[in-house]
């Protein structure tokens, strides 16, 4: 095993109707004055901003109230955002919704707490030293951005999109009732089932070494999140399903599924954040068209990985090869996909690109990637390039 360092200082409050406690956990941050972050519509659609309001109200909270984070979060919206709070004098930013909402929410709190332009944060140039306090309360089961160390922008101009981790935007908060889950369109909550399974196999496909507790924990959660996925492409109302992926949501991004194991590979994760960037897909959907293809390069070079992942999560019975057991771990990954209606190609996945944007795809992944990404297998621009092409 290797060592690790693991920070979740995030309190969870988890359950029915545990929104309508925003505005006492608002009022323990002694802040004062929030922003009240949120995305395109739903939260107003559902009446949850509503309840949001009424509670901060009765707690007599001082706020403001910015919408408009869209599904890949823009940079423009980021720089009102800070001039806003700025203005304002904000101090503490409440994000209500999914993920895009809650990087919106950190990029605003890093542009707000530090000195010069936010993006420099996001185009590595420089690294953040504060971030304002954020609160959530989520509305969708997916990134894990309520507890993680991550938000990820979209810069208008290009397409270009990137992320900056830092402990210092680990929400305070985060309120999650699993009934709040319940209005999302079918497509959206099995983006998000993906997503929550790929930030597990991200930390699992490592060759760096290995720690059985991480690796039962992420097993366990893998398989829970498979199996609740699938009810919930049948059964979306059914709430207990809603509670297991919810909840897995957080742990498979807070870190506890890499603790120990060495490494993360995130290069599922690099190839997506470009295709985002560049045609605005889901992500979660992005990362299923691209998952198989890279899968299908990278496994011999960590077979032992890709021969445990399809034994212990997706059933495969021990018998024959390692190699072809690896291998119908990996189809049998493409059909639980396709039958939670995820694509397993990117012209599933709607987009087509040409030529000239593969090459443009895999050199901006590169770059975003510091010139090499991964950890079951060191990829490179030719590699990535390669992976993009075998997706089409
Ligand atoms: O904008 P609204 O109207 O709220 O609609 C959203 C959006 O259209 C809708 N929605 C959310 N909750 C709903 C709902 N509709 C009905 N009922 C509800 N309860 O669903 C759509 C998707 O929402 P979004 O917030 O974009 O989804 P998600 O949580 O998947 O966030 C995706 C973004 O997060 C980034 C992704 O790259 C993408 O930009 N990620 C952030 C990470 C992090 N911060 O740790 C890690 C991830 O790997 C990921 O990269
Ligand atoms: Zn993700």
């Amino acid at each position: 095993m290797n060592n690790f360092t693991y920070y979740t200082p995030t309190k969870v409050i988890f359950g029915k109707d545990t929104e309508n406690q925003v505005g006492d956990m608002v009022k323990a941050q002694m802040c004062k004055k929030v922003l009240l972050h949120y995305g395109t519509g739903s939260v107003k659609r559902t009446g949850l901003l509503d309840r949001i309001k009424k509670s901060l109200d009765e707690a007599k909270i001082n706020y403001i109230e910015l919408g408009g984070a869209v599904p890949n979060p823009r940079l423009s919206l980021v720089y009102k955002g800070i001039e806003l709070a700025k203005k304002e004098g904000v101090d503490f930013i409440l994000a209500v919704g999914g993920g895009s909402a809650i990087d919106s929410a950190k990029a605003i709190g890093y542009g707000v707490a530090n000195e010069g332009d936010v993006w420099d944060f996001y185009d590595r140039k420089r690294t953040p030293q504060a971030c304002l306090p954020i609160g959530v309360v989520l509305t969708i089961a997916a990134t894990g951005s309520e507890m993680s160390d991550s938000s990820v922008i979209t810069k208008d101009e290009g397409g270009i999109k990137r992320g900056c981790n830092s402990d210092l935007c680990r929400p305070v908060f985060a309120i999650m009732n699993p009934e709040l889950t319940m209005t999302l369109p079918d497509y959206q909550t099995s983006c998000g089932c993906t997503d929550i399974l790929m930030h597990t196999m991200e930390r699992y496909f490592t060759s760096k070494g290995n720690m059985e507790i991480t690796d039962s924990i992420a097993e366990g959660l893998m398989r829970t999140v498979i199996l609740n996925a699938k009810i919930l492409a049948k059964d979306p109302k059914n709430y207990d399903a809603r509670a297991e992926v919810m909840w897995a949501g957080s742990l498979s991004h807070n870190g506890l599924t890499g603790c120990g194991n060495g490494g993360n590979d995130f290069a599922t994760h690099g190839l997506e954040h470009e295709i985002g960037g560049m045609f605005d897909v889901a992500h979660g959907a992005g990362l299923a068209a691209l998952w198989g293809s890279w899968a299908r390069y990278v496994y011999k070079d960590c077979l032992p990985r890709f021969y445990r992942f399809a034994i212990k999560v997706m059933n495969v019975l021990d018998n024959g090869s390692k190699e072809e057991i690896a291998l119908k771990g990996i189809e049998k990954t493409e059909e639980f996909f396709r039958e939670i209606n995820m694509p397993t190609s990117m012209s599933e996945l709607g987009i087509h690109p040409t030529d000239e944007q593969l090459k443009e795809l895999a050199h901006r992944c590169s770059i975003a990637a510091g010139g090499s990404k991964g950890s079951a297998k060191v990829l490179h621009e030719a590699d990535m390039l390669a992976i993009y092409k075998m997706a089409l």
